[in-house]
């Protein structure tokens, strides 16, 4: 047990006092967002109790499959923070167009976009789910924002975070002042700040990435897998572990943790479908780079820096290798050295 314990309430409302100007407005949103994670977790925590598992027997604008609770939490989502007035409107893996707020309740000066399941593969096998998050100034139009006033840079984000759904729910957040971990105690509904000013070790010799695509990938991430798969012999010089749960929360929240690189690259088969990545920028790439950054790890698409990516449409996708500094570069390194 944790004496002295910290609410995120608590915590935000701290946060919120060494801001200038801060109206609560921020703190009120953050708390909605929480609460919709809070459902999600208890929906997922439920699973076939709840009925929730299995297929929607829909397809997303991804053209993705949709799961029973990648519609579910996408609703979640919406309606829990559509009504308080913090919002000008709202975006999300699931939905194809902007979801505007509806006209009966007030609208705020901020956007949030978000990932309402991810990892969704993994619910029906009872693995780590996860939701992301992230929020942006409303800057232009906010009476009626368009997928135009969405496409600003990461490095706009005003706040992005994730909530894990794993033998625990957690939540990871970061308004740009480092990031905090919280554990949901559910026994009083709280989630308990455990994990503060979460670090990513430089230095790490542990890797994500999904190998059955190798033949696919361009030469310098095939190049960094060999060298890492040929351990102490290879060039490195030492042996590396691999992970992965193709759940992006959870390779994060380990990285966070423990360090190690995470990368879903580029690859031919994307280039095939006319498709510059598998994840996407809004709603997972991004907010996960600002946390990752935050948090002292590196973000990258191999030749730019996530964060700096001008964004050109919604569903915008982009090639994503994340986590420690050091393995980051050095990558990013390689692409160079290739092009
Ligand atoms: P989502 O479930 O939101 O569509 O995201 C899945 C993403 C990401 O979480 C994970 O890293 C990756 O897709 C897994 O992809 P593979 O199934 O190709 O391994
Ligand atoms: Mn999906
Ligand atoms: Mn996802
Ligand atoms: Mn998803």
């Amino acid at each position: 047990m944790h004496d002295n314990r910290t609410t995120l309430t608590q915590f935000l409302i701290e946060e919120q006092r060494h801001i200038a100007g801060a109206t609560g407005d921020f703190t009120s949103l953050l708390n909605d967002i929480v609460t919709a994670c809070k459902v999600i977790s208890s929906m997922v925590n439920h699973g076939e109790l709840m009925g929730v598992l299995g297929q929607a027997g829909s397809e997303n604008v991804q053209g993705e499959d949709q799961k029973k609770l990648d519609v579910i939490s996408n609703e979640v989502f919406l309606k829990t923070n559509e009504w308080a007035g913090h919002l000008a409107a709202m975006a999300s893996e699931e939905m194809e167009a902007v979801y505007p707020i509806p006209s009966h309740y007030p609208k705020g000066k901020y956007l949030l976009t978000f990932d309402p399941l991810d990892g969704s593969s993994n619910i029906d096998v009872n693995v780590s789910v996860g939701t992301i998050f992230s929020i942006l100034r409303c800057k232009g139009n906010c009476v009626n924002p368009t997928a135009e006033d969405f496409l600003q840079r990461g490095t706009e984000q005003v706040c992005a975070g994730y909530a894990l759904y794993g033998p625990s729910t957690m939540m990871v957040i970061t308004t740009g002042n480092g990031v905090n971990g919280f554990t949901l105690d559910q026994n009083i509904g709280e989630f308990i700040l455990t994990h503060p000013r979460m670090t990513i070790p430089a230095a790490t010799r542990e890797f994500a990435v999904n190998a059955s695509n190798m033949r696919f990938w361009e030469p310098p991430v095939r190049r960094y897998v060999e060298e890492c798969l040929a351990g102490r012999e290879g060039p490195r010089g030492e042996d590396f572990n691999m992970r992965w749960i193709a759940s992006m929360v959870a390779e994060v929240h380990r990285i966070l943790t423990r360090g190690g690189l995470f990368t879903y690259p580029y690859d031919a088969k994307m280039q095939a479908r006319g498709l510059e990545g598998k994840l996407r920028l809004m709603y997972e790439a991004n907010p996960m780079a600002f946390i990752v950054e935050q948090a002292g790890g590196a973000a990258s698409t191999g030749r730019h820096r996530i964060l700096d990516i001008q964004p050109s449409s919604l569903h915008q996708r982009v090639p994503v290798i994340l986590g420690s500094k050091e393995e980051v570069e050095r990558l990013a390194a390689y692409h160079a050295e290739h092009d």
